[in-house]
């Protein structure tokens, strides 16, 4: 155990229930950190006092064109309207500013592609990408609100892209890269982009993988019709042009002006939106703004990781997620820090990548997920004891629940006891960190400790009454924060109904959490039913959907399982159709079974893991005909069955105790 560890029993940690140990701060740390205790404790008194004007003092700390009329506009609640009034543009924070100032020679972006290729920006050399960048799309005919969906691995034409369309105005919406055909299809016929970004192929696990082809793919299956698809240029690999439509990056930014000019936005205009997955239905565009978001990110990413001067910080997320627009892109930029992107697999070509990484770039900050966290642990220490790891300073999680077990494993092996490991939980939604530990603060592994200042939250139960101490209840937060959603894309409606009317007046997160006697608190889990695969949140309605797109499917229920490594991955329970007894036989169900799984892959992508399929006659349904997954869940994983009044008899659920 390290010297600063002060365990309060001597127990050893088998669930997050028992977990008792705590880790102070090192004297060193605190003197270090730009916040120290006594500023944390005045902060939070003033955004307890008066929020706004907390909120109000960080808008104060970024440029502005014009100044805000009122901090908070509430008159149309839930659509909150932060900086009523004012007009800014993120990216003359993120990028404009810096080149008047001393930041403008200092490296904004490093990026190390999968084979071991690097490419390095200055603030002023990615000033001048952008801008050849915006003027391109403005002259394929791109303007303020147009939506451009960005489908690229985490490369450094992804964030010149997306400063480029957030620069002239437009709303990107990126699309990770491992999401398949059907699944960025989807998202175009919603988002409706007069531009798709893609790239040829790109470089994962050793292998290259071709991404053009399923653009094309994508637009044959939707109505929606784009003006052009542009074309990074990253391997060798030929891929198919229309000599109309199709254009190559390099061709549109060659010759190209330096400069462009900025788009004067409202505070409250789209910035991007980005799908998440819902439980019922389609995946949904979650919408943030220009103003509210910008002042949100750049407060958190300052304060939470007291930034400084000199940090490299790695955010391992691919650019593609919400954690990559907050804190690999926006966040670092706009505090002038240098950002550090990687192309490819953790793990490839072994265990120790990341740890090379981090000795060769010299990364100080580092914020990642639990489930790399728990592959890394598998492989043991060996890998980390191979590199110096001296300079990280400060290490971060974030995603999902992570285990006492790997939250030491971590805390130890790589921030050597030295560095304070954050645990912060957020959500695409939220669009900041929303509650975490300061680097000053008592940490407890597996909590994410207290929520921030001017965060409001609370743990309700189904009346909206508060809980104990110590016992689960809804998360929800009761007051609005700057980086908020602002509305789910075209569908204001849908909006109001999930998040706003389970709790009137308060946003209800969907996570289940307690909190402890000193104010601590520890997430449980989604209440609804959301499977969270190496940190990735897809939903059981998507699995469910992929699996009747296959012929031999008639009917099928998804539940989420632990998995030590991915956190979570499907089950799925199918029913298959009568008549295809010729194509199905008892002694092939292991073909069946790997047939379908491999079918859902390839609707879903690579991310989109099913554990195990169990092939049944019947599901188990309510009288209204809905399928009880909690049945499911509570058979597979021996847990409560709950209230199963409204069961219809069936006779298969006889064999369940
Ligand atoms: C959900 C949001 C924004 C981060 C990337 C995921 C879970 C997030 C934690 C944490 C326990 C966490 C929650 C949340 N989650 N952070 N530190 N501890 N659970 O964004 O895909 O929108 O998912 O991830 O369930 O609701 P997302």
């Amino acid at each position: 155990m390290t010297d600063n560890t002060q365990p309060t029993s001597n127990g050893t940690i088998e669930s997050l229930l028992t977990e008792q140990r705590v880790f102070r701060p090192l004297p060193r740390v605190i003197a270090d950190s730009a916040v120290n205790p006594a500023d944390l404790k005045h902060a939070h008194h003033k955004a307890n006092v008066n929020s706004l004007a907390y909120w109000e003092d960080a808008a104060e700390r970024l440029q502005w064109y014009r100044r805000w009329d009122t901090v908070l506009n509430e008159t149309d609640a839930p659509f909150y309207k932060w900086f009523y009034g004012a007009r800014c543009n993120i990216v003359h924070n993120a990028l404009d500013r810096h080149i008047t100032s001393p930041n403008r020679n200092k490296l904004a972006l490093i990026w190390e592609g999968e084979p071991g290729d690097t490419r390095r920006l200055t603030y002023f050399e990615l000033y001048r990408e952008v801008n050849k960048c915006a003027n391109a799309l403005r002259e394929l005919g791109v303007t303020r609100g147009d939506r451009v969906v960005i489908y690229l691995p985490s490369l450094p034409e992804t964030v010149i892209s997306m400063l480029a369309a957030a620069k002239i105005g437009a709303i990107h919406s990126v699309v990770f890269a491992g999401f398949s055909a059907n699944a960025l299809a989807e998202r175009i016929e919603d988002a409706k982009p007069k531009i798709i970004i893609t790239v040829d192929a790109f470089y994962r696990n050793g292998r290259i993988l071709s991404l053009k082809p399923l653009v094309d793919e994508a637009l044959k299956q939707v109505e929606h019709s784009v003006d052009h698809t542009i074309v990074v240029h990253r391997t060798h690999v030929t891929v198919d042009m229309d000599t109309e439509k199709d254009l190559w990056w390099h061709d549109i930014m060659r010759g190209k002006s330096y400069e462009a000019i900025t788009e004067t936005m409202d505070a409250t205009d789209p910035l991007f939106m980005l799908y998440t997955s819902g439980t019922t239905d389609k995946p949904k565009g979650v919408v943030h703004s220009h103003g509210g978001y910008m002042v949100g990110v750049h407060h958190t990413f300052t304060q939470v990781f007291d930034n400084n001067a000199t940090d490299i910080f790695w955010c391992t997320a691919d650019v593609g997620w919400i954690t990559g627009h907050s804190y690999v892109v926006y966040g670092p930029l706009m505090a002038g820090t240098t950002t550090f992107i990687y192309e490819g697999h953790q793990l490839y070509p072994e265990a120790g990548r990341l740890w090379s990484v981090v000795e060769r770039w010299g990364i100080s900050v580092l914020y990642t997920v639990p489930t790399l966290i728990r592959m890394l642990m598998r492989f043991g220490e060996k890998y980390a004891l191979r590199h110096d790891l001296s300079t990280l300073r400060l290490l971060g999680t974030v995603g999902e629940p992570i285990s006492p077990e790997a939250w030491v494993w971590f805390h130890k092996h790589i921030g050597k006891g030295k560095c304070p490991l954050l645990d912060t939980w957020w959500q695409t939604e939220t669009g900041m960190i929303m509650i975490s530990p300061y680097p000053i603060s008592i940490l407890k592994p597996g909590s994410v400790a207290r929520p921030l200042p001017g965060i409001d939250v609370d743990i309700i139960d189904d009346d909206g009454n508060t809980v104990p101490t110590g016992k689960g209840g809804y998360l929800v937060i009761k007051k609005p924060w700057p980086a908020m959603i602002t509305t789910l894309f075209n569908d204001d409606e849908a909006y109001k109904d999930i998040y706003w009317s389970r709790f009137p007046g308060c946003y209800c997160s969907g996570d289940i959490a307690r909190k402890d006697e000193d104010g601590y608190i520890w997430l449980q889990g989604r209440a609804d039913d959301v499977i969270l695969i190496s940190g990735h949140r897809i939903g059981t309605a998507e699995f469910e959907a992929a699996f009747a797109t296959h012929p031999l499917v008639a009917e099928c229920a998804v539940i989420g399982i632990p998995d030590t490594i991915r956190g979570e991955v499907a089950k799925a329970f199918v029913v298959l159709k009568e008549d295809t007894d010729t194509l199905y036989l008892m002694d092939e169900e292991e073909e069946t079974e790997q047939q379908l799984i491999d079918h859902v892959r390839a609707e879903l992508g690579s991310i989109a893991v099913v554990g195990s399929i169990e092939i049944r006659d019947t599901l188990p349904r309510n009288r209204s005909g809905k399928i009880m997954r909690r049945l499911l869940r509570a058979e597979a994983t021996g847990g409560d069955r709950g209230d199963t009044s409204t069961l219809e008899e069936d006779p298969f659920w006889a064999t369940i105790k």
